[in-house]
């Protein structure tokens, strides 16, 4: 079955075409220089540049494909959760295609199709222990099956990618923050300033970046700048410290099983190299993708419309779409 994805949730218009599951086409309209002056995502300039890249992001995925538009026989795009403006020109955009092209159209969920961005380059197995670490989530999660998900645990208040984003800002560094902070860290002492393991009552597999964001402001004001790169690989590794201790809870809970890193955040070179540490210690794989499978991307979402559309699992075209919505709510099932 050839499947075209499309992704529109945040600043980053994607689309790709898959065969079988395999990635013929993979196009992102990137939207980082518009973005860039605001220090952050503003969301009527997001799905206006949306709007004007469609047709050149569809034509430049079906071209890379050798396909033309006739060839493609579903159709996925992202639903929910993101900003509502940008998520409604995607959708609009996919369902339109498919009831002209009278192919069949399934609304996926963004955080569902991350934790199975991985299997784009590797063979799927189950059951894994799924982190997803984005701009908005940080969830932990055991996974039996397409559909079958339990939420082991969450940041209970800013997100890693969002922690790293605010960070970053309030030290001068430029938007998207994550990768600015990863590059200047290697150049700093990750030992050079302490931030602590968050305990967080509600539960043991949850975990909270907001006191170190208060940490990493405290030290900044009272530091000097030329301690920059010493402050941002220190709080980096706060923050990998405090996934991989979710992780090691994870399996504490759920026993020994494979581990699944995805979000942006999972581009992290010092959070690639602890997942890799840890998962070797432990003797269990560590599946995670390429970099350009972590950050937003039409392929992990066509991936996950192949399997659903495959059993036979559309959405109706009256499909609307949600800022917000927890993953199962909607159109997949919790186990
Ligand atoms: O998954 P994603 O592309 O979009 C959301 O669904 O949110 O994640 C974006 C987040 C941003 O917060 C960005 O700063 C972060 O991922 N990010 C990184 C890196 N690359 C992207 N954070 C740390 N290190 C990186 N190398
Ligand atoms: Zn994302």
């Amino acid at each position: 079955m050839i499947v075209l994805g499309v992704e529109s949730s945040c600043d980053d218009l994607s689309m790709a075409v898959l065969k079988e599951g395999q990635v013929l086409s993979n196009v992102t309209a990137s939207q980082v220089a518009d973005h860039q002056p605001f220090g952050g995502v503003v969301p009527e300039i997001a799905s206006r540049r949306h709007l004007e890249a469609l047709e050149a992001t569809l034509d430049g995925a079906l071209e890379r494909a050798g396909l033309r538009l006739q060839d493609i026989q579903g159709i996925g795009a992202t639903f929910a959760p993101g900003l509502v403006g940008s998520l409604l020109v995607g959708l609009q955009f996919a369902k339109g295609l498919a009831f002209s092209l009278e192919i069949p159209f399934r609304g996926i969920h963004h955080i569902e199709a991350h934790l199975f961005s991985a299997f784009l380059e590797h063979p799927l197995v189950f059951p894994f222990l799924g982190l997803i670490v984005s701009g908005g989530h940080s969830h932990l999660f055991w996974v039996e099956g397409i559909g079958r998900y339990e939420i082991l645990g969450h940041t209970v208040d800013d997100a890693a990618g969002e922690a790293f984003d605010k960070v970053a800002k309030m030290m001068g560094l430029p938007y998207p923050g994550g990768p600015a902070i990863d590059r200047l860290s290697e150049q700093g002492d990750a030992g050079a300033f302490s931030f602590a393991l968050p305990r967080v009552k509600s539960g043991a597999m949850h975990t909270s970046f907001s006191g170190m964001k208060t940490a990493a402001v405290e030290y900044w004001e009272r530091s000097d700048p030329s301690r920059q790169a010493d402050l941002a690989a220190s709080f980096q590794h706060g923050v990998v410290r405090a996934l991989t201790h979710m992780v090691e809870r994870g399996w504490e809970s759920k026993g020994k099983a494979p581990l699944v890193v995805a979000g942006g955040v999972a581009c992290n070179r010092a959070l690639r190299r602890a997942f890799q540490a840890q998962t070797e210690k432990k003797g269990v794989p560590l599946l995670i993708p390429s970099p350009k499978y972590c950050t937003d991307n039409g392929a992990m979402i066509a991936w996950l419309a192949w399997q659903y559309l495959r059993r036979g699992d559309t959405s109706a075209l009256s499909l609307n779409a949600q800022a917000r919505l927890p993953i199962g709510g909607g159109v997949s099932r919790i186990s």
